[in-house]
């Protein structure tokens, strides 16, 4: 695992004013990258363009920075950024990183607009930036903070066919049968491969709320249904939610095996925030159903989940989910129209879910087990809980792996 971090979050006097932004979980993350014998390359862009702290604060204004008093410093922050670049891209693993938010260097999604007005607008700091073009997974400190698990925030993690075993390893302190859940369907039956009782507890001391199994569009059941123990996670106190589920491979696309969702398209025909606001008590957080979606799968948890899977040498692809209605599995003319799409893997869960958690301001990690080529001839619920059983060891120790992380 390969981590790139902002210096001031680890305590360096190297902001323009001379002080440091120590955060005490990005501290902490270093601290087990470190000790599960990753490297962590540590960074100020702004020392690294020959800026020396206190100086004046600076902001980007379009393609250029400017100090406060109007100086245009934009060359020292390019050479620094530039330098820092090298340094995080100094060995063949890919990195993730963890940024200084707002900042005109590290600033990720957010910084000030140039005006010097504490006005923020949608937009990278210049080494950010570099590093975005690289496609590198970048976060803040505060997307840091909240996947970190506590007792009041554990991570929920919500397992789909033939994988629900891995409730199996939480250490339990509580259970509640779905029937307890608020809008799971009375009428829910678990399928092979389910069980429908979630373990509150911890795993490897970290704190979960495991769901074994769930239901699906495709049973019938709505999408508001279909979404119920989402919410259910949330009002527990869950910030942080792991989906995983069986899907098949685009042929040419992505292989078979353990992946990582990069992003969806819905092709359900279905959205859980449909008729929101005279839905359950949760989703009055929701101001109106226009749910920005930029970034669902949480970027930060993905460069996680990649780096634990190279620390195990287990191969993990990465790509777009499209999720079905279903039950039926896809014609030939499907997988070629899904694949012209720009889809990796095609499954009939996890995207009403996913939409439902970002919704409610959750980070969100898609695992998916592709178990079959999509098209494939005789793919069944069974051949395809038989191939989630063959990976089970790997899928338990991935998990195992990025919640020890977090
Ligand atoms: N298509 C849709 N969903 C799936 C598949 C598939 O091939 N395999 C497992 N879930």
């Amino acid at each position: 695992m390969r981590l790139v971090v902002s210096e001031c979050l680890l305590g360096s006097p190297c902001r323009y004013d001379g002080s440091a932004k120590t955060c005490d979980e990005v501290c902490a993350l270093v601290k087990r990258v470190l000790d599960t014998g990753g490297e962590v390359v540590t960074v100020c862009p702004e020392s690294a363009g020959g800026l020396r702290a206190p100086r004046l604060p600076a902001e980007r204004r379009g393609d250029k920075v400017y100090s406060l008093d109007g100086t245009d410093v934009t060359s020292s922050f390019v050479l620094g950024a530039q330098r820092s670049l090298s340094c995080a891209m100094a060995a063949d693993e890919v990195p993730f990183a963890v940024l200084k938010s707002k900042s005109p260097s590290c600033g990720v999604g957010l910084v000030y607009d140039g005006t010097h007005t504490k006005t923020l607008v949608a937009g990278n700091g210049v080494f950010a930036q570099l590093l975005e073009e690289r496609g590198i997974p970048m976060a803040t400190e505060n997307v840091v903070r909240a996947c970190t698990p506590s007792v009041e925030h554990p991570v929920a993690v919500v397992l789909g066919s033939g994988l629900g075993h891995l409730a199996g390893l939480v250490k339990p302190v509580r259970r509640i049968p779905y029937s307890e859940i608020p809008g799971f369907p009375a009428s829910a039956r678990p399928v092979a491969g389910h069980s429908f009782e979630a373990t509150v507890g911890t795993i490897d001391t970290v704190p979960v709320v495991v769901y074994p199994g769930r239901v699906h569009l495709y049973q019938g059941y709505s999408a508001l249904e279909v979404t119920s123990l989402v919410r259910h996670a949330r009002r527990l106190g869950c910030r942080t939610i792991l989906f995983a589920c069986a899907t098949g491979a685009v042929p040419q696309a992505a292989p078979k095996g353990l992946g990582v969702i990069a992003d969806h398209i819905n092709l359900t025909g279905c959205n859980p925030l449909v008729g929101w606001s005279d839905a359950e008590p949760e989703l009055s957080l929701i101001d109106t159903g226009f749910v920005d979606m930029n970034d669902v799968y949480t970027p930060y948890l993905r460069g996680i989940a990649h780096g634990v899977a190279n620390d195990l040498g287990l191969s993990l692809s990465e790509g777009v989910l499209a999720g079905v209605l279903g039950p039926s599995s896809e014609t030939q003319a499907e997988v070629q129209a899904l694949k012209t799409l720009g889809v990796s893997y095609v499954g009939m869960s996890t995207v009403l879910e996913t939409i439902m958690a970002h919704a409610l301001g959750m980070q969100v990690l898609g695992l998916t087990l592709a178990t079959n080529y999509a098209g494939e001839v005789g793919v069944s619920h069974e051949s395809v809980l038989c191939a989630a059983a063959n990976h089970a060891e790997e899928f338990e120790s991935l998990v195992r792996g990025i919640l020890t992380m977090l």
